[in-house]
């Protein structure tokens, strides 16, 4: 199966699923990698890679505005199967929603449906999980809709929230388990273990 993968950031996660695609735990290939930031760790490391980056949305001080419709037409140029958000922080165009019906997932750094939304990324979302008083945390994977982070959860690990954590040692415990929780969900997808429940929840299907 042909991945892309969107980030605007470091990219650990697009880094992890790179590397189990090069092993063979992931049996895909990411074909492209999309960003807002074109220089962003992830970018930086797709061009190491040899991995095609395209930024979207451009920049609007650069003449050309890539629309959801055209990037719908590259990603299609690349022959994409399935798209993994990883701390791509822009909504995702309806266009794209919409030609890519239950082939794109997000992942969000805390047990969804708590702690989600507009207001909830990065540090501030393990900000609010400690100041809650939560015992628990984790990440959730879960399929994109157009708003953020409603859509059908998939897949979820839980990490302990600590009585003295910072938020910084919360999101790395946190990322930690994003990084496997992601290489599984990606192999899954990619071995068409996904099935869905007649309520319209996705379910994985472990390996026989
Ligand atoms: C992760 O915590 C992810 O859950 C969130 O953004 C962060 C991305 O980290 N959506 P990285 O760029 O993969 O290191």
């Amino acid at each position: 199966k042909n991945l892309a993968v969107f980030v605007s950031g470091g990219g650990s996660n697009f880094r992890s699923i790179h590397e189990a695609t090069l092993t063979g735990s992931v049996n895909g290939d990411i074909v492209v990698l999309v960003t807002n930031k074109h220089d962003c760790g992830g970018a930086e490391y797709a061009r190491g890679k040899g991995i095609p980056v395209i930024v979207f949305p451009k920049r609007k001080d650069t003449e050309e505005v890539l629309s959801g419709e055209d990037l719908v037409i590259a990603l299609r140029s690349f022959k994409v199967d399935f798209i993994l958000l990883a701390g791509y922080l822009k909504l995702i165009p309806a266009a794209l929603i919409q030609a890519y019906p239950k082939a794109i997932l997000n992942i969000h750094p805390s047990l969804l449906p708590a702690f989600g939304g507009k207001g909830y990324y990065g540090m501030k979302v393990h900000k609010a999980v400690i100041a809650s008083g939560a015992r628990y945390s984790g990440p959730t994977i879960h399929y994109v809709d157009e708003h953020y982070d409603t859509g059908r959860i998939l897949a979820q690990r839980v990490v302990p929230v600590l009585a003295n954590d910072t938020a910084e040692e919360l999101a790395a415990r946190v990322l930690h388990e994003e990084h496997k929780l992601y290489v599984e969900v990606s192999a899954a997808l990619c071995e068409e273990r996904i099935t869905w429940r007649e309520d319209g929840v996705p379910l994985i299907q472990s390996k026989e």
